[in-house]
């Protein structure tokens, strides 16, 4: 039997899908950047890329905002509890129509597993594109700043490692997206707001 709960407010919906069309023109915008191939003209890429980076860095203070005040930041708290049931559940358990070990709650809307992606984007991948990246804004004042010993290079490899993360976590996560009850009913509870759960 499938009941439908509430589990996206307007404002989490808001902030999910426009920080993931910044991260995904963020990555259209930095690959080029990097010369993987041509597309809106390097200058233009550069320029795109930049307003897209602060737009972001916008969205974040807001969500970091909204994440504190509501209390939803516990919903990162990691737990290893049904990380081994999870994983199990992926590699084989999801081809056998075998029942779903985690249950969605309001209390409690990412399975074990997501809550471990998710810190691991919020405390890796997300300080690292950000330092590297405003690092990189910010090279004509590196000598001001006394950290003129820096090297762009190094900056550069950070930066593109931390991207290609970011592209590995967007591919397993649109994938696992359509792992709900049907194909399509966590993309629509990211879209509505109302998850059907078994
Ligand atoms: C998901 C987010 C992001 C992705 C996928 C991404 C990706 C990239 C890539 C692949 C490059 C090319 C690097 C190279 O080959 O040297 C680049 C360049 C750059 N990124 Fe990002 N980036 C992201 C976020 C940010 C953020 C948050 C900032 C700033 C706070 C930023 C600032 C820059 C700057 C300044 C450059 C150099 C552009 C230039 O040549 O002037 N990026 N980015």
């Amino acid at each position: 039997m499938a009941e439908r709960i509430y589990i996206f407010k307007r404002f989490e919906r808001f902030w999910h899908w426009s920080q993931a069309a910044l991260i995904m023109f963020l990555m259209l915008t930095g690959f080029e950047v990097h010369g993987t191939y041509n597309f809106f003209g390097y200058e233009a890429a550069v320029d795109f890329h930049t307003t897209a980076a602060w737009t972001l860095v916008g969205l974040w203070v807001f969500a970091v905002f909204w994440h504190l005040t509501t209390g939803e930041w516990k919903q990162y708290i990691p737990t290893m509890e049904k990380v081994d049931a999870m994983l199990k559940f992926y590699l084989t358990g999801i081809f056998t129509d075998a029942p779903h070990p985690f249950k969605q709650t309001t209390v409690s809307k990412h399975n074990p597993l997501q809550r471990l992606a998710y810190l691991f984007v919020l405390v890796i991948i997300n300080p690292l594109i950000w330092t590297t990246g405003w690092f990189y804004l910010f090279y004509s004042s590196w000598n001001d700043w006394g950290v003129g010993w820096l090297s762009l290079e190094w900056v550069a490899f950070f930066h593109v490692a931390a991207a290609f993360m970011m592209l590995i976590f967007l591919i397993a996560h649109v994938y696992l997206a359509t792992a709900g009850h049907t194909a399509t009913s966590h993309i629509k509870a990211m879209l509505t707001g109302w998850e059907d759960v078994d």
